[in-house]
């Protein structure tokens, strides 16, 4: 496009934006796909089955992806995106080297993209990701809305503002309003720390304050020193368990581990240490059962932070990488995709 004509066509595009209703900013809704790619749950399901069956530690790095990627930019697949240049949101500390399981990611998207084309967000394969490691690990089950669309935009910088394994119970907090989740959805969804691992300069460093306090377990963190013992630096690769018990099993161990001095992060053992959280921590310890159902009512919350629907954003090809602009009518900035349509958004044009 003449750059000219590029401009009367952004100027439009703003303007055709900043009056659509709100109708058309769709919700999510559970069995978007239904008549788009009847199989495409199945399909993802499937990925996952394959990928935990060689790797159980996958589950946990699929919805520790899902999470990191709702907090940056809200449910949009940012944390996906690969960067030549390291600059990327998974480039930063808060990701690297600890999230795992894009891999896993990939082969969904290679089989949702061969039964239907161009359909099925990088943001909803991740929300079903989750969803379906949590079935795997935890023998329970719901229904993930969906429709979201995958962002173009992807920072380094950005990564800084998820919850930092330092952080008190206030911040803790604090983070999660800033994302529009309460105090005790932060402690239900806090409970994923029942399956997964952690990196030793994760908790190593802040725990010897834990120790000096008697917050920590002393046999505990003597294990953990020896297991982590020459671990000076950022890049090592030492990790263990956050879960000591049933590593493996998302159950409620997590909160009665908390209850003995026995969780792994200091941001773990504020939520025994605060007055307004501890009775969550206690009622989630006593009732697995109903933890669960608020664990999976938190987690369908917290994948719609943020969401991009409609003909916001795009449908990638590659969960890796942005489209080309030549695969949309968005020839301009990253900032113009998000409001112009895409190829495959005719809706507004037409409406
Ligand atoms: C409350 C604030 C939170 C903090 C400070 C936090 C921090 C951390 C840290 C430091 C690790 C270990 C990373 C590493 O060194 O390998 C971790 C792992 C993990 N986190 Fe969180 N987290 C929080 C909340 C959440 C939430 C809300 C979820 C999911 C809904 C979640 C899911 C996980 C999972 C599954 C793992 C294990 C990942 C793996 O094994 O690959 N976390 N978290
Ligand atoms: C299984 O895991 C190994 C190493 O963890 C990896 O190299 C291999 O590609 C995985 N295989 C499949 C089918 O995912
Ligand atoms: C690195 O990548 C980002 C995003 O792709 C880009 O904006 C930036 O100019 C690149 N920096 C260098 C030094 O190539
Ligand atoms: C796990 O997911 C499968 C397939 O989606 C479903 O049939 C099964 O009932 C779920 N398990 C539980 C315990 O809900
Ligand atoms: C919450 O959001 C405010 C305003 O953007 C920000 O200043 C603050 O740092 C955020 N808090 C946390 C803990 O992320
Ligand atoms: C947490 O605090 C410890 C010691 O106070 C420090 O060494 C470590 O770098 C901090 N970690 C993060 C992620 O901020
Ligand atoms: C840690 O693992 C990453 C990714 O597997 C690797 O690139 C890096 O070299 C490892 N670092 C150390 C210190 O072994
Ligand atoms: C929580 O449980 C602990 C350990 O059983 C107990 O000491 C404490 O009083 C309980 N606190 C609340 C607020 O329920
Ligand atoms: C545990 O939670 C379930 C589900 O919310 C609830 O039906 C049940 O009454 C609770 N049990 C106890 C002992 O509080
Ligand atoms: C997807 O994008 C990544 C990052 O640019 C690239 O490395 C990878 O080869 C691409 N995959 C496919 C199947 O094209």
């Amino acid at each position: 496009m003449a750059s000219s004509n590029w401009l009367v066509a952004v100027a439009m595009a703003v303007a055709v934006a900043s009056t659509l209703p709100a109708a058309s900013r769709a919700q999510l809704q559970v069995g978007f796909y239904n008549t788009r790619c009847p199989n495409a749950e199945a399909l993802v399901r499937q990925a996952v089955v394959a990928a935990i069956a060689n790797n159980s530690g996958l589950a946990a790095g699929l919805i520790r992806l899902h999470f990191h990627d709702c907090f940056v930019r809200g449910c949009d697949a940012s944390v996906l995106i690969f960067s030549p240049n390291g600059t990327a949101e998974r480039d930063a500390p808060p990701n690297n080297p600890s999230l795992r399981g894009f891999e896993v990611v990939d082969a969904a998207k290679a089989a949702v993209e061969a039964a239907c084309p161009g359909t099925v967000s990088c943001a909803d394969i991740l929300a079903f990701a989750a969803r379906d490691s949590v079935n795997l690990t935890g023998n329970t089950f719901y229904q993930v809305p969906a429709g979201r669309r995958d962002g173009r935009i992807s920072n380094f910088n950005d990564a800084f503002s998820l919850p930092n394994p330092n952080a008190t119970a206030t911040e803790l907090v604090e983070g999660f309003r800033n994302k529009s989740l309460t105090a005790e959805e932060m402690v239900i969804l806090s409970g994923s720390h029942t399956i997964g691992r952690s990196h030793c300069a994760s908790f190593i460093f802040k725990n010897r304050e834990r120790l000096a306090s008697g917050t920590i377990s002393p046999a505990y963190q003597a294990l953990l020193e020896a297991l982590c013992a020459g671990n000076t630096e950022q890049s090592s690769n030492v990790t263990t368990a956050i879960d000591l018990s049933t590593p493996a099993t998302l159950d409620n161990n997590y909160y009665k581990l908390l209850r003995l001095n026995l969780g792994l992060h200091f941001s773990d053992d504020q939520l025994i240490r605060d007055a307004t959280l501890l009775p969550f921590v206690n009622a989630s310890a006593c009732n697995e059962t109903g933890w669960k159902e608020k664990f999976a009512a938190a987690m369908i919350k917290m994948g719609n932070i943020d969401v991009l629907t409609g003909t916001q954003g795009e449908i990638r090809l590659n969960c890796s990488a942005v489209n080309a602009p030549s695969s949309s009518a968005s020839a301009g900035t990253m900032i113009i995709d998000t409001v112009f349509p895409d190829a495959d958004g005719g809706e507004v044009a037409a409406s």
